[in-house]
C-alpha cells in the first residue's frame, strides 16, 4: 500500500469514528473553537488533560455545594511541569464558575526520580534520576503553584503544618513508585478540616503502556490496596462507571478515584443537585431539581427516557 492510500483509508477509519459516536465531531470542532466554554470542553474531553479538568471541576462543585469557597488541589509528581501548567489553566476557567478558588500545589524532588526502594517500585520501569527538569522549565512554572521541593517523603508529613492549604479537593499522583505513593496518600490520614468528604484522585500510573504491567502487587495500585487496608472510614475507591458518563468514553475514565472519607462530619451532607431536598413536614412534593441544558451537560448523549431511567441516569453536571 502507498502513502497516498494509506492516507486515504486513515480518513475513512476517522469519518467511521465519527458516525459511530458523532460526540467525535462536536470534540473536532471544539477544537478549533477559540474560546470555547470551560463545560463544553469538559463535556467532551477537549482538554489537553480532561482527568485534571474533570477532577477539579467536580471538586470544586462539591466545595462549592458545602458551602466552601476555598480548596487545594495538588499534582505529585511535577517533573518539566507541563501537568501543572495544565492544572493552573482549568483552575483559572473553573474559578468564575464555581466561585470556589482553587490554590494549586506541586511536590516533586526536582531532581528526578530517587532510587527506587524494591520491586514494589518496578525498577524495571522507572529508574533513578529520570524526568529530572531543566532549571529553566523549573522558572517557567513555580509562579502560581506552590511548589513543595523535596522527597515527599519528607514533605508530605508536614505538609498540613506548614503550608495550613485549604481542604483538599483534587489530587493528580504521578509519583510512578509505590513507596512514593504510599507517602503522598499519608495526606489521606489528615484532619477532616484539610479535606473534603470525597477527594477526586486521578492515578497515573495504573494502565500504562505494554512494557509496564500494573497490578494490585506493585506501584500505585499496591499503595491503593494498602492505604484501604488501613484506613476502615476512608477508602479510595475507582469511580464506577465513569466511562458510562462520559460523550467519549476513554481511558482515562479507569483511573479516576475518590477518596471517601465516611467519618467526614460532611460525608452524609445532602448535595445531589438532581433533586431539591424535601422540605419539612407538610411541604409540596419532592420535585425534580431543574437539570443542566444538553449544551452543558458533560454528558450530552444521554438523555433520561424515563423516570425510572432518570432515577439512575448519572447527574453530570452539578449547580
Ligand atoms: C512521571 S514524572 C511526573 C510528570 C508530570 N506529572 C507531568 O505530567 O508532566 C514523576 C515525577 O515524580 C517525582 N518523584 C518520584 N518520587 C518522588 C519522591 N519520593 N519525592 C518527590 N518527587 C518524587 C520525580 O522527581 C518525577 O519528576
Amino acid at each position: 500500500m502507498n502513502s497516498f492510500q494509506a492516507r486515504f483509508l486513515r480518513k475513512i477509519a476517522r469519518f467511521g469514528g465519527v458516525l459511530a459516536n458523532p460526540a467525535h465531531a462536536e470534540r473536532a470542532i471544539l477544537k478549533r473553537t477559540p474560546n470555547a466554554p470551560f463545560l463544553k470542553k469538559l463535556a467532551f474531553d477537549v482538554h489537553p488533560r480532561p482527568h485534571y479538568a474533570y477532577g477539579l471541576y467536580f471538586a470544586s462543585m462539591e466545595a462549592k455545594a458545602l458551602g466552601l469557597d476555598r480548596i487545594s488541589a495538588i499534582e505529585f509528581g511535577v517533573a518539566g511541569g507541563a501537568g501543572l501548567k495544565e492544572m493552573e489553566n482549568y483552575a483559572l476557567e473553573i474559578q468564575p464558575l464555581t466561585g470556589v478558588t482553587i490554590q494549586l500545589f506541586g511536590f516533586d524532588t526536582l531532581t528526578g526520580m530517587p532510587p527506587p526502594t524494591d520491586h514494589r517500585d518496578m525498577p524495571y520501569v522507572w529508574a533513578s534520576g529520570l524526568f529530572r527538569p531543566t532549571p529553566k522549565i523549573i522558572e517557567s512554572f513555580v509562579k502560581t503553584p506552590t511548589m513543595v521541593i523535596g522527597d515527599v517523603r519528607d514533605t508530605a508529613p508536614k505538609f498540613f503544618a506548614e503550608h495550613n492549604p485549604p481542604p483538599l479537593g483534587f489530587i493528580a499522583f504521578d509519583l510512578d513508585y509505590h513507596s512514593s505513593t504510599v507517602a503522598a496518600l499519608s495526606l489521606f490520614s489528615g484532619p477532616e478540616s484539610a479535606i473534603l468528604p470525597r477527594v477526586f484522585c486521578y492515578f497515573d500510573d495504573i494502565i500504562g503502556d505494554d512494557h509496564e504491567l500494573h497490578s494490585e502487587f506493585t506501584g500505585e495500585m499496591l499503595a491503593i490496596k494498602e492505604f484501604n487496608d488501613a484506613h476502615p472510614m476512608r477508602k479510595v475507591a475507582p469511580i464506577h462507571g465513569l466511562r458510562h458518563k462520559r460523550a467519549i468514553p476513554s481511558w482515562w475514565n479507569d483511573v479516576m478515584f475518590v477518596m471517601h472519607a465516611f467519618d467526614h462530619s460532611k460525608y452524609n451532607t445532602y448535595t445531589n443537585p438532581r433533586w431539591k431536598a424535601p422540605a419539612a413536614k407538610g411541604a409540596a412534593k419532592n420535585k425534580p431539581a431543574p437539570q443542566p441544558s444538553g449544551a452543558n451537560s458533560p454528558s450530552p448523549t444521554h438523555k433520561p427516557a424515563s423516570s425510572a431511567e432518570a432515577k439512575h441516569a448519572p447527574t453530570s453536571l452539578m449547580g
